[in-house]
């Protein structure tokens, strides 16, 4: 009788939603992880174009338009003076297919992935359903991941470390110091860095820094995608950029798992990249804002909450039962432990939502914290 992959048997599907399903449906909704923009005009038009002169009726090349990944290149170029050729990025189905192709290709049965936790919940369901064992690491203090303690973590059985900079679920943006020591990691223990960097362009303080500008060898891969930046997150258009002998690997499972990605979601991508940046900046610009909002609401309740510089989540310290209290006055918050056996007294709060529905939120969540202390 044919039974299920252990491999798979081993994921289940993220409690996120099953808190969004708990909710009522006047619930102010703190649990998203996707921009409340819309995408620019110049992307949507892009694609009805593409559409409409029958340009996106085809299978593209495998990897993706030439001009795609031309633009991709030239964005590296521009913003982070890497050097990447077009031949050695593939356009992916959001950035989720692009960590899945990396640990497809790099992780054997029995090897080991170093991962944050708490951390994105994709990289260890995806570890687990790439064969590979994954190796949660605890975070600093300031929630950041320490360089030290994944070189520490690092066994012969390791195949791939995890840096998500700035980081889902806590915001955190990793130094240009850190991002040079998991370089020089990557580099003397020949391991591979898998970088995630779909919050890229989403940074208050400071610059984002990409690992492979400091790498010396080919030990370093980028995954990124519009979903974030451009508000894409529907589109579903992400890449993945490495050297040749790696994109090589990780086409063989792109060619037979998706073909490519969606053809007018390519050329949307392309008018995003190559247009004006002014709707990416006004978006930072006002989660800045809701940033400073929400920790001054989280500081007048009392809570302990370390500044994030990027994305658009904050991850407090908690009171035991604080969740179940914020969620039955009416505000989704996600428990911290749905990223790790490490979030537990931790909760995440995303402000990828109205200025007024988190002014509200925030009184609630004030009540909600003096109840239960
Ligand atoms: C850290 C991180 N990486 C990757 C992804 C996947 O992005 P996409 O929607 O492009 O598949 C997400 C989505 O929430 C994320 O938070």
């Amino acid at each position: 009788m044919t039974e299920f992959a252990n491999r798979v048997e081993q994921v289940s599907i993220s409690g996120i939603r099953e808190v969004f399903e708990a909710a009522g449906e006047d619930a102010i909704n703190l649990g998203i992880g996707q921009p409340d923009f819309p995408t620019p005009s110049h992307a949507r038009q892009a694609a009805i174009e593409a559409i409409e002169n029958g340009r996106a009726d085809a299978y593209t090349s495998n990897k993706g338009t030439q001009s795609l990944r031309e633009a991709i290149s030239t964005k590296y170029d521009r913003e982070y003076s890497l050097e990447i050729d077009p031949e050695d990025v593939i356009a992916t189905s959001g950035g989720s297919e692009a960590l899945h192709l990396v640990l497809e290709a790099h992780v054997d049965p029995g090897q080991e992935v170093i991962i944050p936790d708490p951390g994105f919940v994709s990289y260890d369901a995806l570890t687990h359903i790439a064969g590979g064992t994954p190796k949660p690491v605890p975070l600093r203090d300031d929630l950041t991941l320490d360089p030290a303690t994944v070189e520490e973590a690092i066994t012969d059985d390791t195949a791939v470390f995890v840096v998500n900079s700035p980081a889902n679920p806590t915001g955190a943006v990793q130094s240009e110091a850190d991002m040079r020591e998991f370089a020089r990691i990557a580099d003397e223990h020949d391991v591979l860095c898998l970088s995630d960097e779909v919050y890229e362009h989403i940074v208050f303080e400071g610059e984002h820094h990409s690992p492979m500008a400091f790498a010396e060898t080919d030990n370093v891969v980028v995954v990124s995608a519009c979903s974030k930046t451009y508000s894409m997150t529907g589109w579903r258009l992400g890449w993945v950029a490495g050297s040749n002998r790696r994109i090589e690997r990780m086409l063989r499972v792109h060619q037979y798992g998706q073909a490519c990605a969606s053809a007018p979601a390519q050329y949307a991508a392309e008018a995003a990249l190559t247009g004006p940046h002014e709707p990416v900046d006004e978006m930072v610009d006002t989660f800045e804002r809701r940033r400073d909002l929400v920790l001054d609401g989280l500081d007048d309740a009392g809570l302990e909450v370390p500044t994030p510089s990027g994305a658009f989540y904050v991850m407090p310290k908690v009171p035991d039962g604080w969740c179940d209290e914020v969620l039955e006055r009416g505000v989704v918050v996600v428990p911290g432990d749905a990223f790790g056996a490490n979030g537990e007294g931790y909760a995440r709060l995303s402000y990828a939502t109205s200025t007024e529905d988190l002014k509200e939120a925030l009184e609630i969540i004030d009540d909600a914290t003096t109840a239960v202390r």
